[in-house]
């Protein structure tokens, strides 16, 4: 496994659109921001950054969705560290770094619904639309990337690459094709 050379996504780039969706989020939103809902641990700095474009009136849980080993997804998704916050009667953003299969925001989708919010959307930095394995539509996406599998900006392989302010694609050597591994 090595990351390309050139970043798919630079870090100017990045930036430029979470200022974007912030501006998106806020014109969705005239009655008052929503309660987001950050996805541990890959969307911690999508959060940070995007929550910092949100006037004061932002408030932010968390939530952990677990379903990746490697670069294949294991088709199973475990919640937990789920909020404190209350969700009855709130708006609720959840934001997500990448919807791939569909099927970690369909899990939270299904939890946050089942709080009784007053409504749920899902922000997502990336869409990568060609692997849906669910039904799923981002509210709002960042970037619609390709089938490869990223690294950088929150997202990792193995627990590394989160720090990188870049996003990169992750090579495999010869034989393998990242991401696309049967789930
Ligand atoms: P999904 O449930 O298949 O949509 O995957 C969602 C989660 O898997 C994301 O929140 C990421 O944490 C992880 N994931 C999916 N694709 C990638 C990738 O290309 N790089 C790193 N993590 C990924
Ligand atoms: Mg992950």
């Amino acid at each position: 496994m090595h990351m390309s050379n050139e970043p798919l996504l630079d870090a100017v780039k990045i930036q430029r659109r979470v200022a974007e969706l912030a501006t998106e989020i806020r014109e969705a939103y005239p009655d008052g921001l929503p309660l987001c809902l950050c996805v541990l641990k890959g969307s911690v700095f999508f959060a940070a950054d995007l929550l910092r474009h949100l006037d004061d009136g932002a408030e932010v849980d968390f939530i952990r969705a677990q379903s990746y080993a490697g670069t294949s997804s294991t088709g199973q998704v475990t919640l937990s560290h789920l909020p404190g916050m209350q969700l009855a009667g709130r708006a609720v953003l959840i934001l997500e770094d990448i919807v791939d299969t569909g099927r970690s925001a369909a899990a939270i989708l299904e939890w946050a619904w089942a709080q009784e919010p007053a409504s749920v959307q899902v922000c997502t930095l990336l869409d990568k639309p060609s692997r849906r394995a669910v039904e799923l539509r981002a509210d709002f996406a960042g970037f619609v990337i390709p089938d490869h599998f990223v690294v950088g900006y929150g997202m990792d392989y193995d627990e590394r690459y989160r720090n990188l302010p870049a996003i990169y694609v992750l090579e495999s050597g010869e034989g393998s094709k990242s991401g696309t591994e049967p789930e």
